[in-house]
């Protein structure tokens, strides 16, 4: 079954169980996924009732779309995205980005997890991401082109909205909450980095490294769905503190600024 197939079929299932059209959509990464909880008029459709959607497999992400409401929003959340290292060809683990954009969507949130590269970066700080440098080793724009989802060299030169970074960096103030600016570089996982690694990603120009995000804002730049990014720093990357990378420390610090975090998205719903 061709990937243009897959996506026509999930979203004519998704057509039986909601006619919502919504126009903000939300991926939420590590430790994140309860934000779509917080939708008013929820409704979860599991990706395992999906036909012929691929399977989400990292403990920490359950596997859904759920729609709903927010300030009046239709918005529709990505509870737990797959991912490169899951062994998803990127064409495969974008296929909720297409979904989306067919069934509204105009503006992608992508939320992550990430190290912190940059010295000044501590665990718990939250990053907007300016741009990404991607290093993951593939494209998920490589393959049969899919004409009805955009160009073929789609321009990707403020591929995380100027626009919109303007917006949520003048909310965060107002609201209080301290937000950096930062370069995301994705790494395909799932081992983490190593130390000269993260040195060369310093050299380049990164601010936090990952293994997710890249994809999905690639394929949402295609479909001229505007992207806004937001790293939450979980630890700081390997090399540059003494202890030991672990998913544990990721989730706990996720945990720990759960509530600023889902302030944040709540904030950026309002504003945008
Ligand atoms: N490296 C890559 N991905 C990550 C990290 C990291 O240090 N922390 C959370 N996700």
């Amino acid at each position: 079954m061709t990937l243009s197939t897959r996506i026509q079929n999930a979203v004519e299932f998704i057509r039986t169980r909601t006619d919502a059209v919504p126009t903000i959509g939300l991926i939420l990464g590590s430790g994140l996924g309860d934000f779509a909880d917080t939708l008013e008029n929820r409704l979860v459709i599991p990706f395992t009732d999906i036909p012929d959607f691929p399977a989400a497999t990292v403990p920490g992400h359950t596997g859904a779309f759920v729609f709903g409401t927010s300030h009046g929003k239709s918005v529709v959340c990505l509870q737990g995205r797959l991912h490169y290292y899951e062994g998803h060809p990127m064409s495969v683990l974008t296929m909720p980005v297409r979904i989306m954009a067919k069934l509204g969507v105009e503006t992608l949130v992508l939320t992550n997890a990430a190290g912190g590269v940059n010295k000044d970066y501590r665990p718990g700080d939250l990053m907007l991401i300016t741009d990404h440098i991607n290093y993951s080793g593939s494209n998920p724009l490589i393959g049969e082109h899919l004409e009805e989802f955009g160009p073929r060299f789609p321009d990707v030169s403020d591929l995380y909205s100027s626009r919109l970074r303007l917006k949520v960096k003048l909310a965060a103030v107002e609201a209080g909450i301290s937000l950096r600016q930062g370069v995301y570089m994705m790494f395909s996982g799932p081992s983490y980095e190593t130390p000269a690694e993260i040195r060369m990603a310093r050299i380049l120009g990164a601010d936090a490294v990952g293994m997710s995000t890249v994809p999905e804002a690639l394929v949402a730049a295609q479909c001229g769905i505007q992207v806004l990014g937001i790293s939450c720093i979980t630890n700081l990357a390997a090399g540059v503190s003494p202890t030991k990378l672990s998913h544990q420390e990721v989730m706990e610090t996720a945990a720990r600024v759960h509530d600023t975090f889902h302030s944040l998205v709540d904030l950026i719903l309002k504003e945008i």
